[in-house]
């Protein structure tokens, strides 16, 4: 099938790269000519595992071409995917000007029928908007179809997620339409549900703010058991047991951050808003999240008595391990904190330091987890790479000023860091009564 994938961000480069390895002809657009030359020659312009590997092949066998000619590659292709940013504005409503652009380039293109499929995260009712624009705009009065298809994908599992999506969401009133994209999807044979265009633009935020939920909800649980010297990572386990709740994104830390959840959890309040319905719920779930880094940095203040010229290190940056997206990473308002009240901050992160130079420029960025512990007064955890499971703390230990240690996510055995002569803090692990003072 022939195919043009238009934003080549995360989500449209790592589909057209997949529908290219299935056998596709796929044409990759975006505005930015760098990044569509950087493509063209096999770089790709994210870290992404299996990414590179999949995008050079794909080039050598001419499967795959990236172009900024937009009209030129929607004329060639059948089936045309959106999969440009929806960056919130202000008050938390996505912005669709890219959608409306792309679908007005669409429309002006339109030589045939085409089949428009909707990947970008986008409020319920865009589909009929993108079918409005390209109606309004086109020249010839070919027929075309709009179908929303909504994306899954995590950062750092992309290529995974796209190749092995736990199901795929074909949302469209027109049947002739829905098979063509069953037929796209058909080789991945993974479940596929198709539905009516609005279901299937709720489905993705439905999504996204339950897993987000389940989070700030392990968080509330985790302030609980602080204060009366329960442990959460144990109520987790035992929670998730009950196959009704399952085990995954109950971990306990300092919230959640990246492009997605933040962002959509905030587009669906406004949406539920917008239809006369009570956002609060979805609120809550964001009050919780913004208030993680400022109550974490307060404990560190308290243990040091005050953050004024004491040093800091940070472990990781990113969102989340594998990326080096620091996109409403945690870091950054835990950074922002630690400054505003007066400590010097150390920072090391495997791939994430360029982007966190761009925001704090001032701060000590450090070539390993060791070199961050010289000097310091705490030692804080943020992402949970894995080149930081297995450190080696006694060494950390001789080199920081006061074995201090903060884990933001729940990564380490208190016990053995007690024993070894670090006062710990886990969120939500309240110190067991006999081991109180840590030191
Ligand atoms: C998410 C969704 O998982 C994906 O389906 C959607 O398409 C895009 O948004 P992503 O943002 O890449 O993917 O990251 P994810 O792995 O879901 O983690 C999001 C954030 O939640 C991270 O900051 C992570 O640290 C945090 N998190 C996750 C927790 O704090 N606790 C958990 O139990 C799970």
């Amino acid at each position: 099938m022939k195919i043009t994938v238009v934003g080549a961000g995360y989500v449209g480069l790592v589909t057209g790269v997949v529908f290219a390895d299935l056998g596709n002809e796929v044409i990759c657009v975006d505005i930015d000519a760098h990044k569509v030359d950087a493509i063209n020659k096999g770089r790709t312009p994210i870290y992404e595992p299996g990414l590179d590997e999949l995008l050079q092949r794909n080039l050598e066998e001419e499967r795959l071409r990236a172009t900024t000619d937009l009209a030129g590659a929607g004329r060639e292709s059948e089936v045309i995917f959106i999969t440009v940013g929806t960056p919130p504005r202000e008050n938390g409503e996505p912005d669709l000007q890219y959608v409306d652009e792309v679908a007005r380039a669409i429309g002006e293109a339109l030589n045939g029928y085409k089949i428009i499929v909707n990947k970008s995260t986008v409020p319920v009712g865009t589909g009929d908007r993108v079918r409005q624009i390209i109606e309004q705009h086109r020249k010839e009065p070919h027929e075309f179809d709009v179908v929303s298809n909504p994306e899954f994908l995590r950062e750092g599992s992309a290529v995974h997620d796209t190749l092995y999506p736990d199901r795929i969401v074909i949302g469209t009133d027109n049947p002739r339409a829905a098979r063509k994209i069953v037929e796209l999807y058909a080789p991945l044979e993974r479940p596929m549900l198709i539905t009516n265009l609005p279901t299937a633009e709720i489905i993705k935020y439905a999504s996204n703010a339950f897993l987000a939920l389940k989070i700030s909800y392990i968080n509330a649980i985790a302030d609980l058991c602080e204060r009366v010297g329960a442990d959460v990572v144990q109520v987790a386990k035992a929670m998730g047991y009950d196959p009704r709740i399952g085990a995954h994104f109950l971990q306990a830390g300092l919230g959640f951050g990246g492009s997605c959840f933040p962002k959509d959890v905030k587009a669906f309040a406004h949406s539920v808003q917008r239809y006369g319905l009570d956002p609060s719920l979805y609120e809550t779930v964001l009050a919780i999240n913004e208030a993680r880094p400022r109550q974490f940095v307060q404990r560190i203040a308290e243990r040091l008595n005050g953050l004024r010229d004491k040093t800091v290190g940070l472990l990781g940056l990113a969102f989340k391990p594998n990326t080096d997206d620091i996109r409403e990473a945690r870091s950054i308002e835990i950074m922002r904190h630690l400054l505003q009240e007066g400590a010097q901050v150390r920072a090391y992160d495997p791939v994430a330091m360029p982007n966190m130079q761009a925001i704090y420029p001032h701060i000590t960025y450090c070539k390993s987890a060791y070199e961050v512990a010289e000097g310091a007064d705490a030692l804080v955890l943020v992402t949970e790479w894995n080149e930081f499971k297995q450190l080696n703390f006694e060494r950390i230990k001789h080199l920081m000023r006061q074995p201090n240690l903060f884990d933001g996510r729940n990564l380490y055995d208190p016990q053995r860091l007690r024993k070894l002569g670090f006062y710990y803090y886990g969120i939500g692990r309240a110190e067991p009564p006999s081991s109180q003072n840590g030191l």
